[in-house]
């Protein structure tokens, strides 16, 4: 993971370096570093923990010059140190690095036999170190810079700067992505384009094993093969890239509550009164099967669009988690598609899926939030959640907003399928443009869900059940309440608890049960009703005439609006992030910026 940044400026860099790295904060938070060349020298500053205390550090330290390169770290080899942070110096080399350098053991011992030795635990730091050989061996900064290139193996972005050149930046990138941004008489580089928004919105984005020698007057670029490449240049929507908390105490309480507006959007673009606006090319009946691939909350999207996808569609359908899924070889008929469900886009396991299958499979089809990002880029069909920037670390409207596409996509297959009329169509197309309202009335639970939460936050394990499409909401129930109050949480599917799970069952254990009144209502009370007989204290989050039913004995109840059942859990969402978002306020953790935590996998 980790995000870097380049400039080759005419101001002092440090200042600019630091706004920028706020930017990529969402790639982790470790630690933060900086080097300039100052007066033809390299010299940097570098701070364990959160960017405020590199800025805290340059106040008393201040760091001049107007080319500089910065690093905002997310830990992978070597612990969270000063002396592990980036950049990385060595002689006259400094270089920043996202990603992972997977041959660092084989250069540590090349280096060594010339007498080389590393100072830190990094695997980023041989990079440093090997150019730094090639210039005690004779070549430029420039030649140096791509003979050690061609020695690594991995996923990376790099940057390097050299003594004595203020006006010469080297940047490459292999997996991980790395964009060049065009100033007046300036050029800047970034792990994305928002980190370089403030300067810039003109972006290139470097390709698969492309590199760069970058000065002021501009970047030439060079592909895996030598050869000088041409890579257009593009304009980015900077006010897409402007994200305030807007009043709210945290990025999370606000994009939670963002999520009518935001899916109300999506639906108009996806909804519209001349029906499904999909392209028409992604023919849902000439396919055999279907693979869903992500990571985290985005799985869980792809587990609750198995159900509609099945039930709807008639399509069987394979689900996994894409860690698993790209090293598990698994056969894929030519005649199926492939669908990559990712925030980022850059969830490295998913991009790795996605190259997987797509030589395998008739189409790939992204759906992401980032329409600039690797996977977008790379699938055959890129489908824009319309989310907005998600700042918190923790997913919540990214997760409905993916739920709606998918939604949307199973409709279609439905009716290429032959599996579904124009009038059912059009009443499931109703059922999801009434969700923006209703998620209204959820959000207006907030108070209930705030006192619940802060019993919930003297808990220390709780579980989470739901039946059907109930159960990935489950899991994103728990997964949401264990990454930001670090409470131990499991979700089980309600009937899967008498099969172990209940052996956790006590006084001391909440027990949070998401029902609506759906065919499935009955199986789930009677789970729970096993669950209260063994002393369990049961929150019940379900609508008025589940309530009506259930309730007694149940520690708590939450009432939800009635719902379109296929599309609850949308709906039940809201309850999900409200009660990690408070549980995690009560204890007092880093809601946006949870501990161990990164916004962006670009690590396998
Ligand atoms: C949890 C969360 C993560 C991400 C996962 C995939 O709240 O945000 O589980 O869902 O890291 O990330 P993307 O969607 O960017 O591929």
């Amino acid at each position: 993971m980790c995000g870097i940044v380049g400039i080759l400026g005419n101001h002092e860099a440090a200042p600019i370096l630091v706004e920028s790295l706020k930017k990529l904060e969402y790639r982790g938070y470790d630690s933060a570093g900086i080097a300039t060349v100052s007066n033809g020298k390299l010299d940097r500053r570098r701070a364990v923990g959160k960017l405020v205390n590199l800025s805290d550090l340059l106040v008393h330290e201040p760091l001049s010059g107007k080319a500089g390169i910065g690093h905002i770290r997310w830990a992978t080899h070597g612990a969270a140190t000063t002396g592990n942070a980036h950049p990385h110096l060595s002689g006259p080399v400094a270089v920043v690095h996202n990603g992972i350098i997977e041959n660092f053991r084989e250069l540590r011992a090349e280096l060594a036999e010339a007498g080389i030795h590393p100072e830190t635990q990094t695997d980023s730091e041989t990079v440093a170190l090997m150019t730094r050989l090639h210039m005690d061996r004779g070549l430029g900064p420039r030649e140096a810079a791509v003979a050690t290139l061609r020695k690594l193996e991995g996923a990376f972005a790099l940057l390097w700067l050299f003594d004595g050149e203020d006006d010469l930046m080297v940047a490459a990138r292999n997996g991980a992505p790395l964009a060049i941004g065009h100033g007046e008489g300036e050029m800047f580089a970034g792990s994305d384009a928002i980190a370089l928004a403030p300067m810039t919105d003109r972006i290139t984005y470097l390709d698969q094993g492309d590199y760069a020698f970058v000065t002021r007057q501009g970047a030439e670029i060079y592909d895996a093969e030598d050869r000088l490449a041409n890579r257009e240049e593009v304009r980015i929507d900077l006010g897409a890239t402007q994200v305030e908390k807007g009043g709210y105490k945290h990025f999370m309480a606000k994009e939670i509550a963002e999520q009518p507006v935001v899916l109300a959007d999506a639906s108009r673009h996806y909804l519209s009164e001349d029906g499904l606006n999909l392209p028409e090319d992604l023919d849902f009946s000439k396919i055999s099967r279907l693979t869903l691939v992500a990571c985290g909350t985005a799985f869980y999207a792809c587990s609750v669009a198995k159900y509609w996808f099945e039930q709807l569609a008639r399509i069987p359908v394979e689900i996994d988690v894409a860690s698993e899924f790209r090293y598990r070889e698994p056969p894929l008929p030519e005649d199926s598609y492939a669908i990559f469900v990712s925030q980022s886009g850059e969830t490295a396991d998913t991009l790795a899926a996605l190259r997987y299958c797509h030589e395998k499979v008739a189409k790939t089809v992204a759906v992401v939030n980032v329409p600039t990002s690797s996977i977008a880029r790379e699938c055959d069909v890129a489908l824009p959640i319309l989310a907005g920037v998600e700042v918190g670390v923790a997913s919540t409207k990214a997760f409905t907003c993916q739920l709606l596409v998918l939604a949307t996509l199973a409709l279609k297959a439905a009716r290429d399928r032959g599996h579904m009329s124009e009038a059912e169509l059009a009443r499931h197309m109703d059922a999801l443009q009434s969700l923006p309202a209703l998620m209204n009335h959820a959000l207006a639970l907030d108070d209930t869900l705030n006192e619940v939460s802060n019993e919930l936050s003297e808990a220390r394990d709780v579980l989470f059940l739901g039946r059907g499409a109930m159960y990935p909401l489950a899991l994103e129930g728990a997964l949401k309440l264990k990454e930001i109050s670090y409470i131990h949480a499991e979700g089980y599917a309600s009937g899967e608890l008498k099969h172990g799970p209940i052996a956790l069952i006590d006084s001391h254990t909440p027990v949070i049960v998401f029902a609506p009144h759906d065919a499935l209502f009955d199986k789930t009370v009677s789970n729970m009703q096993e669950v209260m007989a063994r002393g369990g204290k049961v929150l019940l989050v379900s609508d008025k005439k589940g309530l009506d039913v259930a309730s007694d004995g149940v520690w708590q109840t939450v009432q939800m609006p009635e719902v379109p059942d296929l599309f609850a859990p949308l709906l039940y969402a809201i309850p999900a992030q409200l009660i990690a978002y408070h549980t995690a306020v009560a204890k007092g953790t880093d809601v946006d910026q949870p501990r161990n935590l990164a916004k962006s996998v670009t690590v396998e």
